[in-house]
């Protein structure tokens, strides 16, 4: 069963709306619609911000869904500094940025597993990377040409990468600090790497596939809010659309 993770409700309710016969079960910060979507079975789940969450609500679709592989579709701040609003990142590697035992551990390194990148399959990045780029062929239905200006969306790029991940909102405060230890790191979200541990925790896959919505940098929480109510519902519907035929 593929499961297919959200943390806003803006990430998972184009989703939501277009599945066929969906079953809701919400629990305590978490709300899971079993159903059909585009003609495939699958699970989708509004798991909340934040890694404990995400990790929480991952742990719960695996153990008693049997979801594999795991997808999320959702937002993040860019980091590169050629990301523009409006790019994809597909992940190919997540890694916590604010996980630091040291010196009992290296720094990042999930304490116990000694491992600090979880890597996404190839088979599966190479999936997320053309669909997201017949999303954008396509002329990223959906999303209106006056909010498309409105950010400057001419015509997105698509990348992959590695994803950062942290309990953090990041704006220009703490983005610096994250470009200069971590000069590879696309982009940077909120939940990525936990489920990647999760997933990888119990043997199966994951990919995240992140719309840049803000820069990190000072005006992050403006851009993110309008982003996110009018553009990432329709780029998660068309991009899902896409990855379900591929995968
Ligand atoms: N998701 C979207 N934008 C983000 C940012 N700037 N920091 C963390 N998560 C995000």
């Amino acid at each position: 069963m593929i499961g297919i993770l959200g943390a806003m409700e803006v990430e998972t309710r184009a989703l939501v709306a277009a599945m066929t016969d969906a079953t809701l079960t919400a629990r305590p910060g978490f709300e899971i619609w079993d159903g059909t979507l585009f003609g495939r079975r699958c699970i989708v789940a509004r798991c909340g911000m934040g890694k404990v969450s995400a990790a929480a609500t991952t742990q719960h679709l695996i153990a008693m869904r049997n979801v594999n592989p795991v997808i999320v579709c959702g937002m993040a701040g860019g980091l590169h500094p050629a990301l523009r609003l409006g790019d994809v990142v597909v992940g190919s590697a997540y890694l916590q940025h604010d996980v630091d035992a040291s010196p009992i551990f290296p720094r990042y390194e999930a304490p116990g597993l000694g491992i600090d990148r979880f890597e996404s399959p190839p088979e599966l990045v190479a999936a997320g990377v053309e669909a997201v780029q017949a999303f954008i062929d396509a002329g990223l239905p959906g999303v209106w040409l006056d909010e498309r200006r409105a950010f400057g969306i001419d015509t997105p790029v698509v990348r992959s990468g590695l994803i950062a991940t942290g309990d953090q909102f990041i704006t220009e405060t703490r983005r610096d600090g994250l470009r200069a230890d971590l000069p590879d790191a696309l982009c940077a979200e909120m939940e990525g790497a936990a489920i990647a541990q999760v997933c990888y925790m119990n043997g199966g896959s994951f990919l995240a596939l992140r719309i840049i919505s803000d820069n990190a940098d000072a005006s992050a929480a403006v851009d993110f809010k309008r982003f996110a109510e009018n553009i990432a519902p329709h780029y998660t519907l068309g991009i899902i659309r896409e990855l379900l035929r591929r995968i």
